[in-house]
């Protein structure tokens, strides 16, 4: 009987262009909790508003103070975010990477862990929480180029608001990100979707595309998530210990065109 670990490990390999998707699970064994389902932050703390965006524009000094006070679940967000390391499921995504099974991976995460991992064709749909950017010439900055004294910060460049690069709730995506995103989406033929409950758009809209298209998916989830049913395998098991046997098998399997003899 072959495992889902061998079958998603044959279709990766069978097709062309292969993308990944990752979400906040990908990063709970780097000790970073995730947000919806059991030891969810917002699980805990409830979603925060809606409409975090246009407070932001309303009042972009009292937004940084709030943010700079880390209230809430911020306190506990930003220390994990500040000392997270990679796990094993990073380091698998960036030697799939290597092999040249995954052609792009896009993340939700703001952690920098892929980065970190060694992956080097990723896209940060929701930001990265060690930038700052301008929301008037979307110009990027490292946090230590942009001093905090004076509140909001400006751009040295326009003269603009400066606020961190995390997209917040209610924030259009960065759209240099989103094309990214969305081209690598319309050239894939298969989504590896690992640590996402695949509930936030756009990037939950990524893996319906690809589905819509005759692509195939691939899950890795310790639960069922909305997406599960779409899946052409779902396996049930964290990414840190799942992804490293999937390598594993594709290591070991003969590529496209060589023989097993
Ligand atoms: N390995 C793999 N998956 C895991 C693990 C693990 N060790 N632990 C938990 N998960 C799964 C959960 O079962 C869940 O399906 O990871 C998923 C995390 O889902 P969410 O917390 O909803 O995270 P995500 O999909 O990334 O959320 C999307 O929502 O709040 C916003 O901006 C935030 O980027 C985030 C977006």
């Amino acid at each position: 009987m072959e495992s889902d670990i061998e079958r998603a490990g044959r279709l990766m390999l069978a097709s062309k262009h292969v993308v990944g998707l990752t979400g906040a699970g990908v990063s709970v064994e780097s000790n970073i909790r995730p947000f919806r389902g059991p030891g969810g932050l917002w699980t805990e703390y409830g979603e925060p508003p809606m409409d975090g965006y246009q407070r932001f524009l309303a009042n972009p000094k009292e937004d940084w103070e709030q943010r700079l006070s880390r209230g809430g679940y911020r306190r506990e967000l930003y220390e994990a975010l500040e000392v997270a390391k990679p796990n094993p499921a990073h380091y698998a995504l960036a030697e799939l990477e290597e092999l040249g099974v995954l052609k792009y991976l896009i993340t939700q995460n703001v952690d920098n862990l892929h980065r970190a991992a060694g992956s080097k064709e990723v896209a940060e749909i929701h930001g990265n929480f060690s930038k700052l950017r301008c929301i008037q010439c979307g110009s990027r900055y490292e946090r230590e180029e942009i001093s905090l004294e004076a509140l909001p910060p400006h751009c040295p460049r326009c003269n603009g608001v400066i606020k961190s690069d995390g997209v917040m709730f209610g924030e259009p995506i960065p759209s240099d990100i989103l094309r990214i995103c969305e081209e690598e989406t319309s050239k894939s033929d298969c989504m590896l979707l690992v640590g996402t409950s695949a509930f936030v758009y756009p990037a939950a809209g990524f893996p319906q595309e690809v589905k819509r298209r005759g692509g195939a998916l691939i899950e890795v989830d310790p639960y069922e998530t909305g997406i599960t049913p779409f899946c052409d395998v779902s396996i049930r098991g964290k990414a840190g210990e799942m992804l490293p046997r999937i390598v594993d098998y594709i290591k070991v399997k003969p590529q496209r065109g060589e023989s097993s003899t």
